[in-house]
């Protein structure tokens, strides 16, 4: 059965936590999500091509699957950029840049990306300084990227000084999300998306992490419903709309992060980081266990959702390693590491507007040992 989704951003007065309040106002971003929504006659309607130019951007793996019969479709052009991390350089935004300059595209033109989080990362990037900015869709074709990285207007490229350090604050037009290309997603990709939407529903929907508890195998109850990926969307655009520049609510979607980054980093980048964000989630849940915050019950409800992951520590894991890159991790104040904190499943603690607080090395003993003990 063909299921409908359909959500606008929109400004609203917000009320967070015992004494923020804030009221935010954006510009629409109209998401669809819908099932073979790629194939519709209407979708150049939709676009509004008939008014202005458009240009497909797509990565190598995509453009076989999805870019070509889209482009035919929408008759424009399609360029591609690298699959994967790869994408996010200079070299692929300048490359890009010059084929839009050679073609003559103008600042009427549709930028359509389509792919995952790295193809709208740079795509997005591209699109915000092309001409001072282009109009823009986001077509994710990635779980992550339709729960996630399309969500919130951060756009990126990785330096080599550290990922994502270049980049602009630039929202889509729209998000079209077609959820029949999940269908030939790896399932590995698929539990990437799984973890940040169990994220979700741990720091600001206990409703979403109840459904997720009873129904994930591995990720694929998202293809045959779309209401799951309607609803993590929203959980992210409630909180990036309270705190679109990452001053204090927004922190609390690095939960589980401070660890998975620091697990990703020794790795080389080796560990997917889905893989790495749900080792966080466990291993910060426990640590909130640890300090006082989070009851027994609900740890051990969540460390079960988890234990039915395929997750382990990667092959060159040392605490030293991880304790040397945690260091290194963006959150960190003078000596002490910081961490997002839940008190209940569903539900992170705001710290006064800090929305993380400080832990020793000594606080972090008990949950490192867990996470060796669990994951190693
Ligand atoms: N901007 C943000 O707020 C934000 C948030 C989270 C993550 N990100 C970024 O997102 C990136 C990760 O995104 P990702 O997990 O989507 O990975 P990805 O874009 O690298 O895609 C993963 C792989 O899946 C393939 N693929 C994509 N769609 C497919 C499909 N339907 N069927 C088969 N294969 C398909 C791709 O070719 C690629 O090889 C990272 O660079 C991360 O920094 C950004
Ligand atoms: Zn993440």
């Amino acid at each position: 059965m063909e299921k409908k989704c359909f959500l606008t951003r929109r400004a609203r007065k917000q009320n967070f936590g015992s004494n923020m309040q804030q009221t935010l106002s954006y510009p629409s971003t109209k998401i669809y999500i819908e099932q073979d929504l790629l194939q519709k006659n209407s979708l150049k309607d939709l676009l509004q091509l008939r008014k202005r130019k458009g240009v497909v951007i797509a990565d190598e793996s995509v453009k076989e699957l999805y870019g070509d019969p889209l482009a035919k479709l929408l008759e424009v052009d399609l360029f591609t950029v690298p699959r994967g991390e790869e994408a996010k350089s200079h070299e692929t935004k300048y490359l890009i840049e010059q084929k839009l300059f050679e073609k003559g595209y103008g600042r009427d033109t549709l930028i359509i990306a389509l792919g995952g989080g790295a193809t709208t990362d740079v795509v997005g990037f591209i699109a915000s300084t092309y001409l001072r900015g282009v109009p823009l869709v986001f077509i994710p074709t990635t779980l992550l990227s339709m729960v996630d990285a399309s969500i919130g207007g951060k756009t990126a490229i990785n330096t080599s000084f550290g990922k994502n350090l270049l980049g602009t604050f630039y929202h889509p037009e729209s998000i079209l999300i077609d959820t029949q290309v999940l269908a030939s997603l790896p399932e590995k990709e698929l539990r990437n998306g799984l973890a940040e939407s169990l994220k979700m529903g741990l720091i600001s929907d206990a409703f979403l992490w109840n459904l997720l508890e009873k129904n994930h195998q591995n990720g694929k109850v998202f293809l045959s419903d779309p209401s799951l990926i309607a609803r993590s969307i929203e959980g992210k655009m409630n909180i990036v709309e309270r705190d679109p520049k990452e001053l204090g609510l927004r922190r609390i979607l690095n939960f589980g992060h401070t660890i998975a980054h620091g697990l990703e980093a020794l790795s080389f980048y080796e560990i997917s980081h889905g893989e790495a964000v749900a080792i966080g989630c466990v291993t910060e849940a426990f640590l909130s266990k640890e300090l006082g915050y989070l009851g027994e019950k609900d740890f051990e409800r969540i460390f079960s959702v988890y234990a039915t992951l395929p997750l382990s520590l990667p092959k060159n894991y040392t605490r030293e390693a991880l304790l040397k890159a945690l260091t290194h991790d963006k959150k960190r104040s003078l000596e002490k590491l910081r961490f997002v904190l839940i008190d209940k499943v569903g539900h992170a603690l705001p710290f006064e507007g800090a929305y993380c607080r400080a832990v020793s090395n000594e606080e972090l003993e008990s949950t490192l040992n867990l996470m060796e003990i669990t994951y190693g």
